[in-house]
C-alpha cells in the first residue's frame, strides 16, 4: 500500500512539496525588539526542518511594525534585519523542506501593550478583556500602501531564501476584518458586497504575485467560517474561493474562527455572538473537515486543512477522500519537533495531546467548562501560554516542558508579553526617531 502521507505533492508553481505534512503557522514570540529574527529562531526552525514535515509555515511576520499580534514578532518594515532573515531561512530549510513565510498586519487584534493605534476597515472594537484599542478606520491610500508592503514583504523573503510565502487573511486579523460584515462597515470600494469585501486580499495576492513572479509559492489562510453571527459566512467563504480561483494561489489553508470565536484551536467563544457548531464539525478530529469538503466542490488550487489533526488515521481519510492535498498541523509540533518523521517512519500513529487546563484545585469554575466568560479566556490564555512557552524552550535548544502547569503557563505569560512589549516599544521609539537598529 502506498503511503498517502509521504507521496510529494506538485503545486501550481512548479515546486513539489517532498511530503503532505506541514507545520501551520505559530506565532513565535522570539524576534528581537526590533522585530529581527534571531538565533533562537534558528535553532526552533533548524530543529522543525529536520523534523520531517514537507512545509514549514513561519509564525505571522507583521508588515507593519508598529501593529503587531504580539511583541515578539518578526517585522519587515524599515526596521533592518535581512541577513537575519537570510539565517533563518538556511536554517529552517537544511532538511529539504519548504519553507514559508506567513505574511500579515494584526489589524484590530493587536494588544494595547503594543499599541493603542490600531487600523481596522472600520472603527468597530475588540471587546475582549479592554485589552484592545479602539481601531482607526484605515484611508484608501493606507489600504493601497499595505497592498505595496504584501508584495515587498514576499520579495525580500524570496531574496532571504523562503521558498514561498502565506497571505494570513484568517482569524480576525486586518485581511480578515476586511471580510467580515461585522468589522467592515465601509460603504466604499472595499466594503459592502462580498466582491468588495475581498477586494484587498484579492490586491494583496495580485501584488504580490506580480512582485515575486510565476515560480515563486503563495499560498493563503482563509478562514471556511467566522462562527459569528452576521459576521463572515462558509457562503462567503465559498464566494472568496471562487474569486480566487482565477488568480495563481498554489495553497489554500483552510481553518476558522477569531479571537471572539477561537474556533481555530478548537474552543467555544462567548456563545451569545457564536453561530453553533454543526454536530458534525464535533464528531470528526479535524474540526473544518466537513467545510474542506464543500469548499473543494467549488476550488481549483490545492487545498490544505489544519485544526485537530491528530492521528494517522484521520490524516489518511482527510487525504484519501480528496477532502484536501496537505495536511496542516500545530500544537503537536510543540512538544515533539519530530513528530513528522516518526509518523512518516511508521513509528507512531497519533500525536501527542496535551489539554491542560487552569485549576486551582478541582475547582470547576476555574476550567474551561466555567460558565464564567472571564474565567473561561483565563484557561485559554493559560493553554495558549502554554504552546508559547513550549516554542520558546525550543528555540533556546531545550526540550519541551510537558510537566508544566497551564496555570504557571498563564503567569508566566503576562510576564513574558509584557516584558518583551516593554523592549519593544523602546526599539520602536528609536526606529521612529530614525536610529538604525544595533548590529545584531
Ligand atoms: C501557539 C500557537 C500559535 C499560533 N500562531 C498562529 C499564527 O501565527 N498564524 C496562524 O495563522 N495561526 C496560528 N495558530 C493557529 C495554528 O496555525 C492552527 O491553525 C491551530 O493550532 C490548529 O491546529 P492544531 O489543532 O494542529 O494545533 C497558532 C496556534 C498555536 C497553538
Amino acid at each position: 500500500m502506498t503511503d498517502v502521507l509521504a507521496q510529494p505533492f506538485a503545486l501550481p508553481c512548479g515546486a513539489t512539496l517532498p511530503n503532505r505534512l506541514c507545520k501551520a503557522a505559530m506565532t513565535e514570540g522570539l524576534a528581537d525588539p526590533w522585530l529581527r529574527a534571531t538565533p533562537e529562531l534558528q535553532t526552533l526552525y533548524r530543529r522543525w526542518s529536520e523534523g520531517g514535515a514537507g512545509l514549514l509555515l513561519t509564525g505571522n511576520v507583521q508588515i507593519d511594525r508598529n501593529v503587531l499580534e504580539r511583541p515578539g514578532n518578526v517585522a519587515i518594515d524599515r526596521n533592518g534585519g535581512f541577513e537575519q532573515l537570510k539565517a533563518w531561512a538556511e536554517a529552517g530549510t537544511v532538511g529539504g523542506n519548504h519553507l514559508w513565510m506567513q505574511l500579515s498586519h494584526a489589524g484590530r487584534q493587536s494588544p494595547r501593550y503594543v499599541t493603542n493605534h490600531t487600523l481596522a476597515p472600520s472603527s468597530v472594537r475588540l471587546p475582549l478583556l479592554g485589552n484592545y484599542a479602539t481601531p482607526r478606520e484605515l484611508r484608501e491610500d493606507e489600504i493601497l500602501d499595505f497592498i505595496q508592503r504584501f508584495a515587498h514583504a514576499a520579495v525580500t523573503a524570496r531574496e532571504a531564501g523562503f521558498t514561498g510565502v502565506q497571505i494570513h487573511s484568517a482569524h480576525g486579523y486586518l485581511l480578515s476584518s476586511f471580510l467580515s460584515p461585522v468589522t467592515n462597515m465601509r460603504t466604499d470600494a472595499w466594503g459592502g458586497s462580498i466582491e468588495n469585501r475581498a477586494r484587498f486580499l484579492l490586491e494583496a495576492f495580485r501584488a504580490t504575485r506580480k512582485a515575486v513572479g510565476t515560480d515563486f509559492a503563495i499560498g493563503i489562510k482563509l478562514n471556511s467560517d467566522d462562527f459569528r453571527k452576521g459576521g463572515f459566512s462558509n457562503e462567503d467563504c465559498l464566494r472568496v474561493v471562487e474569486l480566487l480561483n482565477d488568480e495563481s494561489v498554489d495553497l489554500l489553508e483552510i481553518s476558522g474562527g477569531t479571537y471572539e470565536q477561537p474556533k481555530l484551536l478548537g474552543f467555544e467563544g462567548r456563545s451569545s455572538s457564536a453561530e453553533p457548531t454543526r454536530q458534525s464539525t464535533r464528531l470528526r478530529e479535524a474540526y473544518f473537515l466537513d467545510y474542506a469538503e464543500k469548499i473543494r466542490k467549488v476550488a481549483k488550487m490545492p487545498l490544505m486543512v489544519t485544526g485537530g489533526f491528530r492521528t494517522r488515521a484521520g490524516m489518511e481519510d482527510a487525504l484519501n477522500s480528496g477532502a484536501c492535498d496537505v495536511i496542516g498541523l500545530g500544537r503537536p509540533f510543540c512538544t515533539d519537533t519530530d513528530f513528522a518523521k516518526r509518523l512518516l517512519a511508521g513509528e507512531v500513529d497519533e500525536a501527542p495531546r496535551f489539554e491542560k487546563q487552569v485549576k486551582i484545585g478541582e475547582s470547576r469554575w476555574l476550567s474551561g467548562a466555567s460558565p464564567i466568560f472571564l474565567l473561561k479566556i483565563m484557561n485559554l490564555l493559560g493553554q495558549q501560554g502554554w504552546y508559547y512557552q513550549q516554542i520558546m524552550r525550543l528555540g533556546h535548544g531545550l526540550d519541551a516542558d510537558t510537566g508544566r502547569s497551564a496555570f504557571k503557563a498563564l503567569m508566566l505569560y503576562f510576564w513574558d508579553e509584557l516584558t518583551t512589549a516593554s523592549r519593544m516599544r523602546k526599539a520602536r521609539r528609536q526606529l521612529d526617531a530614525g536610529a538604525q537598529p544595533p548590529a545584531a
